[in-house]
C-alpha cells in the first residue's frame, strides 16, 4: 500500500542522510516531493533519483524568506502541501564553557530558528488545504543530556517543545506536529565526528557498541518512522517525540 499517494511533500536537509532516505521512502509511498538544501548540487542529484515530479530547491533554513519560498515553490507547482519535514540540522562538539558564541548561534540558526520558520510557513500554507502533518528532526539529544554537547542539546530541546507547542495551538485546524527523536543514525555525519579521532574505525565502534541493540539506527528506519507520522495511520499522534534509537535512552 502507498501511503502518501498524490502527497505534496517538503523535506529540508535532503540532500544526505536522514533527510535523503526520508525523501526516498517519501516518493516510494506515492509522494512529489521538493528537495530543500543549502547544498544545491547534492539536492539536484537527490531529486533525479527520485524522480516523478520531485524536483529541488536550494534553502538556507537560518534565512526566513528562503523557507517561505521554499514552501511557496511546493504551493506554486502542485497547488498546495500535505507534509513538511524540517530535517536540516548542524552539530557542534563542546561543553557550554568551550562553545564559541558563534558556534551557538549558529547551531540555534540552523536546528531550532530554521524549524520555526519551517513550522510557521508549513501551517500557513497547510490551512489552506484543510490540514497536512509537519514532522520535525529532533534528536534524543532533546530529551536527554548528551555528554560534549551542549548548544545541540539546547537546539534539539527547543524543537520538541516548539512541537509540542505547536501541536496543540494547530490540531483543531487538521495539521499534525510531530518530531522524531533518533538515536545514533547512520549517515555522513557520524563520518564527520569520527575523523575527527585519532582511531576513526576505533570510535565509529564505539559509538555503535554505545547502543543498546548492538548497531546503528539506519536513516531508512528513521524514514519509516517519518512516512508513518506523514500518513493518516498515526491520526491520533499529535505532539509526540517519537523515539528510534535501539534503546538509547530506555536504560
Ligand atoms: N545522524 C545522527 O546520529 C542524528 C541523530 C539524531 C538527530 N539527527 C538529526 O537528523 C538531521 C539530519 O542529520 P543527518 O545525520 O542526516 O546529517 P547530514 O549531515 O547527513 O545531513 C544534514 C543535511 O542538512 C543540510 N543543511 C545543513 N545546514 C543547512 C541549512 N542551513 N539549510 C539547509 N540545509 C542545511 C546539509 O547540507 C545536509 O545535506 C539533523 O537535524 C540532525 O540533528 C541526526
Amino acid at each position: 500500500m502507498r501511503r502518501l499517494e498524490g502527497s505534496r511533500a517538503v523535506v529540508t536537509g535532503a540532500a544526505s542522510g536522514i533527510g535523503r532516505a526520508i525523501a526516498q521512502r517519501f516518493a516510494a509511498e506515492g509522494a512529489r516531493v521538493v528537495v530543500g538544501d543549502v547544498d544545491l548540487a547534492a539536492a539536484q542529484s537527490v531529486a533525479r533519483e527520485l524522480g516523478g515530479e520531485c524536483f529541488a530547491q536550494r534553502v538556507d533554513v537560518t534565512r526566513a524568506t528562503e523557507v517561505e519560498a521554499l514552501v511557496g515553490a511546493a504551493v506554486t507547482r502542485w497547488g498546495g502541501l500535505d507534509v513538511m519535514v524540517n530535517n536540516a540540522g548542524v552539530g557542534v562538539a563542546a561543553t557550554v564553557c568551550d562553545t564559541a558564541e558563534s558556534d551557538w548561534e549558529r547551531v540555534i540558526a540552523v536546528n531550532l530558528s530554521g524549524t520555526f520558520y519551517g513550522v510557521k510557513y508549513a501551517v500557513a500554507a497547510m490551512r489552506a488545504c484543510g490540514g497536512g502533518s509537519i514532522i520535525n528532526t529532533a534528536s534524543i539529544a532533546g530529551l536527554v543530556g548528551v555528554p560534549d554537547r551542549a548548544a545541540y542539546c539546547a537546539s534539539k530541546g527547543g524543537v520538541v517543545a516548539l512541537t509540542r507547542a505547536a501541536a496543540i495551538d494547530h490540531v483543531h485546524e487538521g495539521i499534525r506536529i510531530n518530531c522524531i527523536a533518533p538515536g545514533t543514525v547512520d549517515t555522513p555525519w557520524i563520518g564527520r565526528i569520527t575523523a575527527g579521532y585519532a582511531d576513526p574505525a576505533q570510535a565509529r565502534q564505539t559509538m555503535e557498541a554505545r547502543q543498546p541493540h548492538g548497531r546503528f539506527v539506519t536513516p531508512e528506519e528513521i524514514a519509516a518512522m517519518a512516512a508513518y507520522l506523514a500518513s493518516s495511520e498515526s491520526a491520533s499522534v499529535v505532539g509526540a517525540a517519537m523515539i528510534v534509537d535501539g534503546g538509547l535512552t530506555a536504560r
